[in-house]
This record gives structure tokens, C-alpha cells and sequence, in this order.
């Protein structure tokens, strides 16, 4: 970090510290319930901190010294130690990782979606696969709108219109043929155990699949999948504790396991996609299938004081975000100030603003836009981005538009993290987009399809589900990959391997890393705590600060609000964190979020 923009940002901070904080108020009327802009539904037991803490719950983090997997479901997370303990290294667990994960949580984890891995091998070498989808050949532009050119609600959501051409499986084929050390088979071999032989539904699993059961039957007619029969003609609802086979899926991983990428993208399940695709005017074709390919790209790396990033480039925009935030933050003394003072969020959020509005102006997949990532990271930019900051009012989101950066042409997601005992690194985020994706399950292959054109911008400026806006930098074309916020992360501290992070949450997902980050790096947290502790969010649009309950004091909730800042309270929670530390002493302290099932595991 340069000198002179250290001295641009501390010189506020200077200023503010005259600044007296209110003291405790009145509950204010602009802090309002809300369901806020994509929001997890919690089944879950409440929030079993207590009352006052700034911390979701009291978990503690997992010790191990051989090797430790984190991820959104206990299931997996054991199939990943297993791997481990069977002598596959870091990549060989996750892939066994995502294979379950399709299985267990097919909410999100999936063969039908897409992903992006981060990997850090044990000598500092680093690697990103880009498997996100992509859009269709037959796509375009305005698919989604009418006549009018009013966009048509809901096509890019549900059903199989919503489809991009599915990376995971590809993904992980690459993966595993250039790190792998175990065969394809033994790592393909427990997700189809779980498939055969079924798996006990947790509460949520079954919740979550009741809540579902509407459009399983309007979008899937006259198919079994994910419903609980009682007889040939009746279905009931799922409890805790059923068991879950699917046997269509497990014969789909076989022809994967026996073939190959091959047995996804050509051959019986290449043909029954397709035709599922035809029968509900999806677009997806064999040829699209045949030639999808995913993509090694050169990860970011940045430093933040002791730290280097190493994370995800674009197609994602999590990687440049994350970055900028973190050097926007990086000058001011947020240890001193405490976390979630006034002062430490105010910079956060104001980072946040600008970040988000530079993400809908530049940021698009690379192969078909110019995305500037190294001006946008650079420290000149990001000073010229900060010049109407002041402590003493919230900028408005209106008055901030994406930078100028001449030459420039205009034009229900899981995370997991493994460490090996060799301290090779993976950081993996893989989504269908929503929550059980499109909600069209492939007949006579039973796994659900992604619901991933919904991140394109669909029409300028029209949100997304997650409340994002976009432009022509991520307009729909055919075969191009649409923008994502996921945010794999590896964190090197001194040069050697430190965090490996992640999480779901659409456009909340660079925040909470973003915050998950700085409370270990900065505030001290183990990383349980750091994972645990309560989190804010704020995108640019719409202009308002999310937080979950308790995640901000009284004193703070007024101060911020007297500066002009719109406040809102969740209702429900942000983050599903999976994420590793590497401790003083050498041994791996895992950590998963305790707001849903996730689960650590280690030896
Ligand atoms: O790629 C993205 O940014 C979104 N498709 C991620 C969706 C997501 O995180 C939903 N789940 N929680």
C-alpha cells in the first residue's frame, strides 16, 4: 500500500476522533424489520448466543492436525474426512465433497450448477477454476423481455428457460485429472453410496424440501423426485430422520464415474438433459453440453499488511470486490477502533457502496468484455473513488456511479474449504443459483438444474434476485458466462498458508467474507468466532445497510443513522461460513457456521 493513500485515509480518521458517539437511544423508527434482499429462511433453532453477544451462537471450532473439511452438511463434510484419512490429498477431498454434496444438499450443491475452486498447494503455488456455466447457444440478449421490452418476471428464475449450461461436473473432471491422487472412482464412490443406499434427512433437509413441494409438482409433472410417497398416488411431508434414495442420481454419478466428463456431457445423460430441456422449452442443447469446458485462470493475489489474498478473478467479481474493499480498509485503524464501532463500519459500508457500483459497471466474464481488474484494484483508482468520503455524512448511493477509468470501453449456493495433512488448500463455492435452482429436476436423472441466467443482467439496470443491477459488461450472450459474487478465498500470512474462506449468500457473500476476513486479521477473532459473529451488508443499491440482530449496538444504530445512514434489521441471517485457520502451532482449526447444518470435521 502506497504511502500517500495511507495518509489520504488516516487524515479523516484524525478528524472523526472528536467525533462524540451517542449514547444509547430510543429504538429509532428507521431501523426497520425486513426480509431484506436475499435472505435465508432459518429453521434452525434461534440464535443461542447470549442476548448481548456479537455472536450468532457460542460454537466452538474443530482441532485437527492431519487435515480438516468444513462444509454445509455433516454428511459431506464426512465424506471429505474420509477421503483424507483414505490418503487422498486436498483436491481429492473436495471433489468427493462436491459429488456429496449434489446428494445431500441438493438445495445447493450440485451436478447441475457451476462453481469456481481456488487451490493453494503446500510449496505457495496457486490455481483458480473458473466452472461456472454459461449461457446457451440459442440465448439471447433479450430472451427475457417482451415485446415491449419489459422484462417477463420469473423466466430467469424457475423452470427450464433459467438454465445455463452446467460446469460441475467438468469442473471437477479438471480438477481431479491435474491434482488428483486417488482414482476418479474411489473419490466418485461415497456420493454414490449416499445416492444408492440413502441418507437420514436433517430438520432442515426436510423442511426444506416440504417448503419446495409446490413446484417439484408444478414444474416436474409426473415425476417422483424429492417427494415422499406414501403410496403410488399420495405424498406426505418429510420429518427428521427419513431416508432419502435416489436412484437415478446414483445411476447419473455411475456413467460419471465410469466415464468421465463424458458420462455427463455426451452419452445417456447428455441425451435426457436434452430432451428434458425440449419438453419445458428450456434451450440447453447435447451440442451445448458437448462443448462446455471449464477454465483455469490466474488467480488474484494482493497484499493487505502481513497477508496475501489469493482469490477468485473474473467470471466472479468476488475476487476484484474483495480486494478493493480490503484496500479501501486497509489505512484506517480499525483494531483501535474496535469492531463494529461506528467509525469501522462507516468505512465499510462507504467501501461497500463504491465496490458494488463498480461491479455493475465493469464487471463481466473476460473472455467477452475487457474487465479492467488491475486498474480497479490499483491504489490510484481507489483514491480517486474516495474523495467524497467523509465520516460526517453517508454518501448518497445516487451521487456514486461505477469509476472512470479511461480507455475503458462501456459496453442457494454452498462453500467448502479443505486442508490436507500436507497443507495443500481448496476453497470451493458451487451454487444453482437459488435454492434448488431452476426447480426442474432432469427425468430419469434426478439431479435439479441451476437457475444461473438469473445473474446476468437481464435488462439494464432491472435488479437481480439478489437485488444487484448490471449492464451490457454482463448482458446475455450466447455461450458466455454470467457474472457471479462468489468469493473462494486462500489467505497466506508470511507466506504461508493462514485462511482458507468462503461462503453462499448471492450478493452477500462479499461482505461476509470481506468481514470474516477482518475479524481475524483485525479485530483477533479465532476463526469460530469470526465465523459466528454477526454481520452487516450493503450493496450500493439499494442504499441501505442490512444487519443481523445484534450485530450493531444501540450506540452505534444512532450514531450511523444521525450521519444519514438507512438501517435495516434482519429478520433472519447472513453468511453460511466454511472456513480453516491455520494456528500458531501449526494445527487446523475449522470452522462452520452454526446458523444452519455446517458442519467441520478433522483429525
Ligand atoms: O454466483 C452468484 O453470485 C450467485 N449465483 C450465488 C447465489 C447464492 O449464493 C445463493 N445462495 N445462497
Amino acid at each position: 500500500m502506497k504511502q500517500s493513500f495511507l495518509f489520504l485515509f488516516t487524515l479523516p480518521f484524525v478528524l472523526l476522533t472528536s467525533c462524540k458517539t451517542q449514547s444509547p437511544g430510543s429504538k429509532d423508527a428507521k431501523v426497520r424489520e425486513s426480509q431484506g434482499v436475499y435472505q435465508y429462511r432459518d429453521e434452525g433453532p434461534a440464535r443461542s448466543g447470549t442476548p448481548t453477544s456479537p455472536f450468532y451462537s457460542d460454537r466452538q471450532g474443530v482441532i485437527g492436525r492431519n487435515g480438516m473439511v468444513a462444509s454445509a452438511h455433516p454428511e459431506a463434510s464426512q465424506v471429505g474426512l474420509n477421503v483424507l484419512k483414505a490418503g487422498g490429498n486436498a483436491v481429492d477431498a473436495a471433489v468427493a465433497v462436491q459429488f456429496a454434496l449434489a446428494v445431500v444438499f441438493p438445495s445447493a450443491g450440485n451436478i447441475g450448477g457451476g462453481g469456481f475452486m481456488v487451490y493453494r498447494d503446500n510449496t505457495g503455488n496457486a490455481y483458480t477454476l473458473d466452472y461456472r456455466e454459461k449461457a446457451p447457444g440459442k440465448a439471447t440478449q433479450n430472451m427475457y423481455l417482451d415485446s415491449l421490452g419489459n422484462v417477463r418476471p420469473g423466466l430467469s428464475i424457475s423452470g427450464h428457460l433459467a438454465s445455463g449450461v452446467p460446469g460441475s461436473v467438468d469442473g471437477m473432471a479438471e480438477a481431479h485429472k491435474r491434482f488428483g491422487k486417488l482414482s476418479w472412482a474411489q473419490v466418485l464412490q461415497p456420493a454414490i453410496d449416499l445416492a444408492e443406499k440413502g441418507f437420514d434427512l436433517t430438520q432442515r433437509d426436510a423442511l426444506a424440501l416440504n417448503r419446495i413441494k409446490n413446484d417439484l409438482t408444478t414444474i416436474n409433472p409426473g415425476k417422483a423426485y424429492f417427494l415422499k410417497s406414501i403410496s403410488p398416488t399420495d405424498t406426505t411431508t418429510w420429518h427428521k430422520g427419513d431416508l432419502l434414495v435416489q436412484t437415478d442420481l446414483a445411476k447419473t454419478l455411475q456413467r460419471i464415474q465410469s466415464q468421465g466428463r463424458a458420462g455427463f456431457y455426451e452419452g445417456e445423460t447428455a441425451r435426457l438433459l436434452a430432451e428434458e430441456m425440449k419438453r419445458g422449452n428450456g434451450l440447453i442443447t447435447e451440442e451445448d453440453l458437448k462443448n462446455y469446458h471449464s477454465v483455469w485462470r490466474e488467480p488474484i493475489r494482493a497484499t493487505y499488511k502481513r497477508y496475501n489474498v489469493i482469490t477468485m478473478p473474473p467470471t466472479s467479481s468476488g475476487g476484484v470486490a474483495l480486494v478493493q474493499l480490503m484496500r479501501f480498509t486497509e489505512p484506517y485503524p480499525l483494531k483501535k477502533w474496535g469492531w463494529n464501532s461506528d467509525s469501522t463500519v462507516q468505512v465499510m459500508i462507504e467501501a461497500e457502496r463504491r465496490v458494488y457500483a463498480d461491479r455493475a459497471k465493469f464487471l463481466g466474464d473476460p473472455d467477452f468484455v475487457k474487465v479492467p481488474v488491475d486498474k480497479l484494484m490499483s491504489v490510484d483508482y481507489l483514491r480517486s473513488r474516495w474523495t467524497d468520503f467523509s465520516f460526517a455524512k453517508a454518501t448518497d448511493s445516487k451521487a456514486v456511479k461505477g469509476g472512470n477509468i479511461p480507455g475503458y470501453e462501456s459496453l442457494e449456493t454452498t462453500h467448502f474449504s479443505v486442508v490436507d495433512k500436507e497443507g495443500n488448500a481448496v476453497s470451493i463455492t458451487t451454487t444453482l443459483n437459488g435454492g434448488y435452482g431452476s426447480r426442474v429436476v432432469i427425468g430419469g436423472a434426478g439431479f435439479f438444474m441451476n437457475n444461473e441466467m438469473d445473474d446476468f443482467s437481464v435488462k439494464p439496470g432491472v435488479p437481480n434476485m439478489f437485488g444487484l443491477i448490471g449492464n451490457q459488461a454482463n448482458a446475455i450472450a450466447p455461450n458466455k458466462r454470467m457474472l457471479s459474487s462468489m468469493t473462494p478465498t486462500i489467505l497466506e500470512k508470511d507466506g504461508k498458508l493462514f485462511m482458507v474462506v468462503g461462503t453462499p449468500g448471492g450478493s452477500t457473500i462479499i461482505t461476509s467474507v470481506y468481514q470474516t476476513i477482518l475479524n481475524v486479521v483485525e479485530h483477533g477473532m479465532t476463526m469460530q468466532q469470526a465465523v459466528n459473529a454477526l454481520k452487516f451488508h450493503h450493496q450500493w443499491l439499494p442504499d441501505k445497510t442490512t444487519f443481523e440482530n445484534g450485530a450493531f449496538s444501540d450506540a452505534t444504530i444512532q450514531t450511523l443513522q444521525n450521519r444519514g445512514y438507512i438501517l435495516e434489521k434482519l429478520t433472519n441471517t447472513l453468511g453460511r461460513m466454511d472456513c480453516v485457520l491455520i494456528r500458531p502451532d501449526g494445527s487446523y482449526e475449522g470452522a462452520s457456521d452454526p446458523r444452519a447444518d455446517n458442519t467441520a470435521r478433522g483429525y
